[in-house]
């Protein structure tokens, strides 16, 4: 997983490809690199590292070149290295590329450009792609470039240069994200919108096997057999702010404070008080929705964590039997699909490729796809049926937040919906939910305007080389969250337990000073995980209890409470997920680690 982007117009390509490819770093960030043509011949500088690295390179050889393509790496087939780093060359330097994606059978491609007398350099699954374009260069281009790609199975995008036809870029995507910019006198690619945000709001969203053609008189697409395409340009409306930091240390926290914003986007003109749902991207019968006998919730993460607050929701609401899967366990079970069969993928990126897969694997096997995702137009809203946009804006650090907590509200107005459709839940209690989604934004603002008794825990959590999270239902869906947030920011082993769980076994790790995290906001099962803390805190454990404003019977037993604000016990994990996200980012600020791009990560994980 990588991030390309490319420059073609009338200013030196170089600072607009750093520029651009800084915002691309949260796609992979182990080395990055740029090729410009340059008095007539291709110059790549590259090199492992952050981009900085390369910026000090680059900036000595002040390149004046108004043509060029960049990436910035996520280590797939070959270490990170200089020489693994893109963009990759032929033999005699005359063509660059910058690749996202894999090439599957890159070993039989490799062998056979071997056999032709081509020479590799580098590990990478890459390197094939400027030998098989070479291979079939014959003064265009992008002719080489349609014909390259036929011989290549796998994801790509593609961003191609050549001293040969120089006045050019050919772009191309399969399975891998890629927008075109158009700017006034210039052009741009780039693997997320963000990354040509400072220059055009004006974007072209590819479909797969889209070719094309930037030159200095404009931008020409192609189908796979040459045909022109005509597309529609998408506007992008959100602000360029809200891709910055906007003041914040961090993406993350800033991701944390744009919460209240992000549910009430998320519930806008869907959710109305007293009116029935209406879900914009959803285009379902009643008929159909009483017709579906099973649910599929799939996902990965944090995602797939939404997705078990979302079954025990749509169980509870819409009473139809739900099975919650990580994306890349389920797409290899052979899960038993039928044309009465729901699947609901979640994914913020929407560019998942487990996840995209099982959506693949479900869809050929008559399934309804309701995708809930952030990004527009990304490759999962595109082959989905149905699809609800979580409008949380651009989430940046890899450790997702709002994205998180939109997804929670998604789930709530489908399971709703169906509800209503259905009518299994009488409609004063579904105005009840309503009501309480209304609120949720509020109630979240209040959390987050008062901190500091949850950062008072962060001195005690910092220590500790393991923590353990403790819930029952919809609070032990959580504490999963909890847990991975805390383990992927701050490198603190951590574990989410089912509250009646732990006396099977994991019980057994619980010695004096262990540090327990245990959630208790569910008003039904409040004793039964107030005695689940006993059993821990018997055996010397020091807990953290996070349960709702009034539920105070637990302070007899944890060595300190965080409260969340009064809701319906169903709505609860909006707001207790708050505390657990402020705790990990400020366990991981306190421990000095990388927060917004942790290592080993990547934002948005576009290989299987
Ligand atoms: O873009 P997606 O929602 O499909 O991404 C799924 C996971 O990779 C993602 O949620 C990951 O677990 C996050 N880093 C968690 O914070």
């Amino acid at each position: 997983m990588c991030g390309i982007v490319g420059y073609l117009g009338e200013k030196k390509a170089t600072p607009i490809l750093i520029e651009g490819l800084s915002k691309l770093e949260y796609r992979g960030y182990d080395s990055s690199g740029i090729a410009v043509v340059e008095n007539g011949e291709v110059k790549i500088e590259k090199c492992r590292g952050r981009l900085s690295n390369l910026k000090d390179k680059v900036l000595d050889k002040d390149f004046t070149s108004s043509i060029g393509i960049g990436h910035t790496r996520w280590a797939t087939h070959g270490e990170p290295s200089d020489v693994n780093s893109h963009p990759h060359s032929n033999q005699d330097g005359t063509i660059a590329v910058v690749h996202n994606g894999i090439i599957e059978n890159y070993i039989v491609l490799r062998e056979w450009l071997i056999s032709e007398g081509y020479k590799f350099v580098s590990e990478t699954d890459t390197e094939v792609i400027p030998h098989l374009v070479d291979y079939y260069f014959d003064g265009n281009l992008e002719d080489a470039v349609i014909k390259a790609t036929k011989r290549m199975e796998g994801s790509y995008a593609l961003g191609v240069i050549s001293k040969n036809d120089p006045d050019k870029i050919v772009a191309v995507r399969k399975d891998s994200p890629l927008v075109i910019g158009v700017g006034e006198n210039e052009s741009f690619i780039a693997s997320d919108i963000p990354a040509v945000l400072n220059s055009t709001r004006d974007v072209y969203l590819l479909e797969d096997k889209e070719f094309v053609v930037m030159t200095k008189s404009g931008i020409t697409i192609y189908d796979e057999n040459k045909n022109k395409v005509d597309k529609q340009i998408f506007h992008v409306t959100w602000d360029i702010d809200a891709a910055e930091k906007g003041g914040y240390e961090h993406f993350m926290l800033k991701e944390i404070y744009e919460q209240p914003k992000a549910i009430k986007d998320t519930l806008t003109s869907r959710i109305v008080k007293g009116e029935k749902i209406k879900i914009d991207g959803i285009h379902l019968t009643k008929e159909q929705i009483e017709n579906f006998d099973r649910i599929y919730i799939i996902a990965c993460g944090t995602a797939y964590h939404s997705g078990v607050v979302g079954k025990y929701v749509i169980e509870r609401l819409a009473k139809i039997p739900v099975e919650i899967d990580v994306a890349s366990e389920f797409r290899y079970r052979n899960p038993l699909i039928t044309e009465k069969t729901l699947m609901i993928c979640i994914s913020q990126s929407g560019e998942t490729a487990d996840t995209l897969a099982a959506l693949r694997l479900a869809k050929e096997k008559g399934a309804r796809i309701i995708a809930i995702t952030n990004v527009v137009g990304s490759s999962i809203s595109r082959e989905a049926d149905d699809v609800f946009y979580t409008w949380a804006g651009p989430e940046i650090a890899v450790a997702s937040t709002k994205a998180y907590i939109t997804m929670l509200i998604a789930l709530y107005i489908i399971a709703l919906y169906m509800a209503e459709v259905k009518n299994t839940v009488r409609a004063t209690e579904i105005e009840k939910i309503k009501d309480g989604l209304l609120n949720l934004s509020e109630k979240t603002a209040e959390i987050l305007n008062d901190i500091e008794p949850i950062k008072a825990f962060v001195d005690e959590i910092y220590k500790h080389k393991d923590v353990y999270y403790l819930g029952r239902g919809l609070d032990y869906a959580v504490a999963m969250e909890g847990s991975l947030k805390l383990k992927e920011i701050s490198y603190i082993h951590s574990e989410a337990y089912a509250g009646g769980e732990l006396k099977h076994g994991t019980i057994a790790l619980i010695e004096e000073g262990t540090s327990v995290i245990a959630l208790a906001t569910q008003s039904d099962l409040y004793d039964k995980m107030v005695s689940n803390i006993r059993e821990v805190k018997t055996r010397g454990a020091k807990v953290l209890g996070i349960a709702m404003e009034g539920q105070t019977e637990i302070e007899k037993t944890v060595d300190a409470t965080i409260y969340i604000p009064k809701v319906m016990s169903i709505l609860a994990p909006v707001l207790s997920v708050i505390p657990l996200q402020i705790l990990a980012y400020y366990t991981a600020v306190k421990k000095g680690c990388d927060v917004d791009k942790p290592r080993n990560l990547a934002k948005s994980v576009t290989v299987e």
